[in-house]
């Protein structure tokens, strides 16, 4: 007999069907019309879908815990039906050696309560090394323009990445530092920032990874939240070894916007931008040109925050509310969805070779329960971030009721049952420009 049969409607192969998902040693063993198992969880409202996978996370640890800190961070992302976060190397000190990636995974390995990878950061210091810590983190990331507690890369040493054999993903902040500079002006509100930092420099950073990389015969890129009109224009044909992640705060909220709080929250790079902006990246979602949906949960204090815009750190918070926005918008816009699983699920465990993303045979047993009709109001003091603010306050979202991970409950009915320590690093496994 099986392990644990879990039943009810469930999202596999592209079509929701009433089924029992059995699991065995953490992984889905069968999926089938009858299944018997030793425990059997019925689900009789609502519908299973896979769990997400957030590659977009800045959790603060090690360094600035009064932000976040894994189990903070990781406790945010389960409540919002994320089984698998990756998190972001500019922390202090950042993740760019092989002992500080490890470090991190053991900070991690403590505080958990989801599963995780890392990013090492790619800097011009640590070029000869990239091999080693390839052995080591999940993915690289690589900032071509300045952001919060990160320096730029250098465009000019593109090619030295392009030239590389190595089998994990580089994952691209696509801001063209030169152009950041030429334009950069005193900012006292978000349009300023806007302005600061124009989709013109995205669009010149992106056009800049896919010559050079169009070149190499290794590697996958990920582009990591593309924020303009400008931009997508120029990702409509993109090649097959480009992925494009988005985010919610993105497809949600612009500069021009009558927003709710004080404009410093909503500073972020790259910046909020325009309706017209906002709309392109709704088209490329229905289009299937955007791959995957990524929080970029970049977590600050209020006191931070409350400082004058200037001076204020960039970032927005959102592990917790990426699914639960997106369930309500997909659902309101009538955009099918398959599309939702596949940006929030499928696309991000294939990109990042990750073994869960979907139910089916094989794969990690991480599974959220939805009922779709339960709408509520998004309230900053119900969520789980240490910053303990939300730009999203009073959006109507549709939060799971019931989150596994690896075959065990860790949210029972919308109260966390799991265990800090539960969360495990996950591997990935190669990846390279032909593969999958
Ligand atoms: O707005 C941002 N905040 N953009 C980044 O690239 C980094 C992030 C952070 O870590 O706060
Ligand atoms: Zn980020």
């Amino acid at each position: 007999m099986i392990e644990k049969v879990i039943e009810g409607k469930a999202y596999v192969d592209g079509a929701f069907i009433e089924c029992c998902i059995g699991v065995e040693e953490e992984r889905i063993v069968a999926v089938k019309k009858v299944l018997k198992g030793e425990e059997t969880i019925r689900f009789k409202k609502g519908l299973i879908l896979p769990a997400a996978i957030d590659v977009h996370v800045h959790f603060r640890e090690p360094g600035f815990p009064q932000k976040e800190d894994f189990s903070t961070g990781t406790k945010a992302a389960a409540f919002g039906g994320v089984s698998c976060v990756l998190d972001m190397p500019n922390t202090k000190p950042p993740t760019t050696t092989s002992a500080s990636c490890r470090d991190k995974i053991s900070i991690a390995e403590r505080k958990a309560y989801i599963d995780f990878g890392i990013y090492a950061g790619v800097t011009k210091e640590n070029l000869e090394q990239l091999c080693d810590i390839s052995k080591v983190a999940s993915a690289f990331k690589v900032y071509l323009g300045g952001s919060t507690n990160t320096e730029a890369f250098n465009m000019d040493l593109l090619n030295v990445l392009a030239s590389k054999t190595l089998e994990k993903v580089f994952a691209f902040h696509a801001e063209d530092e030169k152009c950041l500079s030429m334009n950069r002006i005193k900012e006292n509100n978000l349009r300023d920032h806007a302005i600061s930092r124009p989709g013109e420099c995205e669009k010149k950073a992106v056009k800049e990874i896919l010559r050079v990389f169009s070149t190499s015969t290794n590697h996958r890129v990920h582009i990591c939240h593309v924020s303009s009109a400008a931009t997508m224009s120029d990702l409509t044909n993109k090649p097959e070894w480009v992925t494009v992640g988005v985010t919610p705060h993105h497809l949600l909220l612009t500069s021009k916007d009558n927003l709710t709080f004080k404009e410093t929250y909503y500073k972020v790079n790259p910046p909020l931008r325009s309706p017209v902006d906002r709309d392109s990246l709704w088209d490329a979602i229905i289009k299937g040109t955007i791959d995957v949906l990524e929080s970029d949960h970049a977590p600050h204090t209020v006191e931070e925050k409350e400082q004058e815009f200037e001076k204020a750190p960039s970032g927005i918070p959102g592990t917790e509310t990426m699914l639960p926005l997106m369930l309500y918008q997909f659902i309101k816009r009538d955009i099918p969805l398959s599309r939702l699983i596949s940006l929030a699920c499928e696309k991000p465990a294939e990109t990042f070779g990750i073994n869960k993303g979907k139910i089916e045979q094989g794969r990690d047993a991480d599974f959220i329960v939805v009922d779709l009709k339960s709408i509520i109001s998004i309230k900053s003091e119900e969520l789980h971030s240490r910053c303990g603010w939300t730009p999203f306050e009073g959006f109507p979202a549709v939060f799971p009721k019931d989150v596994f991970v690896r075959g065990e409950r860790i949210i029972e009915s919308r109260e966390l049952v799991g265990e800090r320590g539960f969360g495990r690093f996950v591997e990935s496994e190669g990846l390279s420009k032909e593969s999958p």
